[in-house]
């Protein structure tokens, strides 16, 4: 199988802070890769090399064949991505904050309305698509920043924390969406979070992270059986405790 992410001894300083350390990271085309670890670990600092928004300090970065810092635009291009905090236009509606979208991105406008019924109707939003952003619940609004991605058809999704402030029942629709996308239409995701035993449901593999450095990585099963010699029992959360209490 073909990475579609690829680092190899990547790392950013800030000042003496090492926020990332010497990551080497593979992702696979098609599966859906949980990037777990507590808050400060540098999730998002990784994220942001990804997508050339960052440069980093040393190594390399493969991102669909592109290195990010040199050549950002076909990744961008290709990549969805939606930030720790998601921004829209609060005066305008869902709809209209796509049509925005879809003209940033040089969508003709005839292709554009129907992409963005089917993004709204594919995150639950249809009903909604005409009332402004201002008036949406915080759930409605991270639907709408994957509709944004969708507008694009992605190749990869990058997502930082998709469930940050969700209720439980947010949190699932969240995930679900995330899963339907991987399967029906085979795009692959890279998504961060700090909240381990909802995101063991849909990840093929996960790679925890503590304070810079890439401590395990592989399938839920495969961490269980290295770390607690039991490939049923422990949960993710279980597993993440064994390693942070080493680090
Ligand atoms: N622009 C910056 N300037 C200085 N330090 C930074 C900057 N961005 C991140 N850091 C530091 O790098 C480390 C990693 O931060 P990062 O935001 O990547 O963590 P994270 O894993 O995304 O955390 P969280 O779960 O809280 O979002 C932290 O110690 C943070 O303070
Ligand atoms: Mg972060």
């Amino acid at each position: 199988m073909a990475s579609i992410i690829q680092t190899r001894g990547l790392t950013r300083r800030y000042g003496r802070q090492v926020a990332v350390d010497r990551l080497d990271l593979d992702v696979q085309e098609g599966e859906i890769f949980g990037f777990l670890g507590p808050n400060g670990a540098g999730k998002t600092t990784t994220i942001l090399m990804l997508l050339g928004l960052t440069e980093p300090t040393e190594g390399t970065a493969r991102v669909l064949g592109h290195d990010p810092t040199h050549d950002p635009m076909p990744i961008k291009r290709q990549v969805g991505y939606l930030p720790e905090n998601v921004g829209f236009y609060d005066d305008l509606t869902g709809r209209e904050n796509l049509q925005y979208i879809a003209a940033l991105n040089e969508i003709p406008e005839s292709q554009a309305r129907a992409k963005i019924d089917a993004a709204l109707a594919t995150v639950g939003l249809a009903e909604e698509g005409d009332k402004i952003v201002g008036a949406y619940s915080r759930g409605m609004r991270q639907r709408l920043g994957i509709a944004e991605l969708l507008v694009k058809d992605p190749r990869l999704l990058i997502l930082d924390e998709p469930t940050l402030g969700l209720d439980p029942d947010g949190t699932l629709r969240m995930l679900e969406l995330i899963r339907d996308l991987n399967r029906s239409r085979g795009i692959t995701v890279m998504l961060s979070s700090h909240l381990l035993d909802q995101v063991q449901r849909i990840c093929h593999r996960v790679g925890i992270m503590i304070q810079g450095r890439l401590v395990a990585v592989g399938t839920i099963e495969e961490l269980a059986r290295r770390k607690l010699g039991d490939a049923a029992g422990p949960s993710l959360e279980e597993i993440y405790m064994r390693y942070f209490k080493e680090t």
